[in-house]
């Protein structure tokens, strides 16, 4: 049935291995749906410029709303893998005609693939982008729940910089800090799902706009998109939004791994920071005593591949020429590839948070290891009118001093005092986490409008820890 695609033009099939090298169909099964609301929206713009009859329109959006129901129940895929076609886009198309008679032939009119590879990717970028800040949203709001009970404890630890330590810090604090790149991502990924409902492509009709009258207007109205795209030869080839979501989809990941990575240093019996729960741990087939933080880990991982996918994606559009150029079709596996990773890799993270308990007492036994007391004594000193640099100089010889002998640094300051004494705007003082904390309740409230559908994936968070 593919084999005359092309109409009459071609007078032979396409050969077959490289009808299938050429396939993006495995990758772009996501894409279906948002396919079929495309194509809902094309009738809207035949019916509007009178393209086809009210009665064509209406058989076209009875057709596809059974499209929809198979997609949603799974035969679609079935269906579509026995076809041998391109793509998504194809696939729909054959079984539109296969399904509506005479009028699913008129669903092309005006249209090319390229119109709707460009629409499809829109409408799934906007639609990712909202699942990914729903659920760094969700990661932020257990971090900043877990500040905030922590800061009740006012459990303190030593923070490092280097790894080594460097000055004693509420639990809390750290909490905060961790939830402060999420809180980013979500903001980011908001503005990426807004400004990818900007410009409508379709109506492009492959590169120059079309000669029939199709209704533009109302095809963007029914996509929610905020106008028709202004030229049509950019429209077929942008893929701004798409590589905008890779990358804050990759930046998301990256932060994650940095707690991540935190997370299996402290998990390490030389810290003891952290115990990992059965849940979240495996063991070794041949070393009983082994428990592995492997979901950390595998963060880790998929940050260093999503940070190489995402280069790909770039290097694809290196050099292409501003229009439609089949590389694109990677350039959308790419996208797809590493949003859905994105979207498992964030869930995975924070299903494993959930089971990560905090040894408090080996934080608070630990956090004066290492001199960590040291600025606070320079600083006193400073206060009392010592120079800075000789404050520092003094401190630093009685530290060697009582390192050589084996000692603690005398001091009046434990790490309670050397953390209330911090005074300045984003300290780690327990009033200042606690301005933290709220700031970031409110913005967090800000980019949680409560009438948005909460995805799938973010149920689970909603009940972790904290
Ligand atoms: N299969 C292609 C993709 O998904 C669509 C190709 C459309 N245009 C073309 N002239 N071949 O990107």
């Amino acid at each position: 049935m593919t084999a005359l695609q092309w109409g009459g033009r071609f007078s032979a099939a396409a050969d077959s291995a490289l009808l299938a090298f050429g396939s993006s169909l495995e990758e772009d099964l996501v894409l279906a749906p948002f396919d079929v609301a495309c194509s809902l929206a094309h009738v809207e713009a035949l019916e509007g410029g009178a393209i086809v009859s009210p009665s064509q329109a209406e058989s076209l959006r009875a057709t596809l709303r059974a499209i929809e129901a198979e997609i949603a129940g799974g035969t679609f895929a079935v269906y579509a893998r026995g076809l041998g076609v391109e793509d998504i886009h194809g696939a729909i198309d054959a079984r539109v005609r296969e399904l509506a008679g005479s009028a699913g032939e008129w669903l092309h009119a005006g249209r090319s693939r390229n119109d709707q590879v460009a629409t499809t990717l829109l409408l799934y970028v906007r639609d990712r982008a909202h699942r990914a800040a729903a659920l760094t949203r969700a990661i932020a709001r257990v971090l900043v729940a877990c500040a905030g009970h922590e800061l009740d404890a006012q459990t303190v630890v030593a923070a490092c910089t280097h790894r080594q330590p460097a000055q004693p810090v509420l639990l809390a604090f750290i909490f905060a800090a961790w939830s402060e790149p999420f809180v980013t991502a979500a903001r980011r990924l908001a503005a990426i799902a807004d400004d990818a409902a900007r410009a409508c492509p379709l109506g492009s009709a492959a590169l120059a706009g079309s000669g029939l009258p199709l209704d533009r207007e109302r095809a963007t109205r029914a996509l929610g998109f905020a106008a028709p795209s202004r030229n049509a030869l950019h429209a077929i080839g942008n893929r701004d939004a798409a590589l905008d979501l890779a990358h804050a989809c990759v930046r998301a990941v990256i932060d994650a791994s940095r707690v991540a990575e935190e997370l299996i240093v402290w998990s390490t019996p030389a810290y003891g920071y952290v115990r990992l729960g059965d849940a979240a741990s495996t063991g070794s087939s041949l070393m009983p005593q082994k428990r592995n933080p492997d979901p950390f880990e595998l963060v880790r991982a998929h940050a260093a591949k999503l940070v190489g996918a995402y280069t790909g994606a770039l290097a694809t559009l290196c050099g292409l020429a501003p229009s439609y150029q089949r590389d694109l079709q990677i350039t959308k596996s790419q996208t797809i590839a590493i949003s859905e990773d994105t979207l498992a890799v964030l869930a995975a993270f924070g299903r494993a948070w959930e089971s990560v308990h905090f040894v408090r007492e080996r934080m608070e036994g630990t956090a004066l290891d290492g001199y960590t007391i040291a600025t606070d004594v320079a600083d006193q000193l400073v206060m009392a009118g010592t120079p800075p640099r000789e404050a520092h100089a003094r401190v630093g010889a009685e530290v060697s001093r009582a390192e050589s002998e084996g000692r603690e640094l005398d001091a009046s300051l434990d790490a309670h005092s050397s953390v209330a004494a911090k005074q300045t705007h984003g300290s780690t003082a327990p009033h200042d986490v606690r301005e933290q904390i709220a700031s970031l309740e409110r913005e967090l409230a800000t980019l949680d409008p409560s009438t948005e559908p909460v995805p799938s994936e973010v149920e689970g968070l909603r009940a972790a820890r904290g």
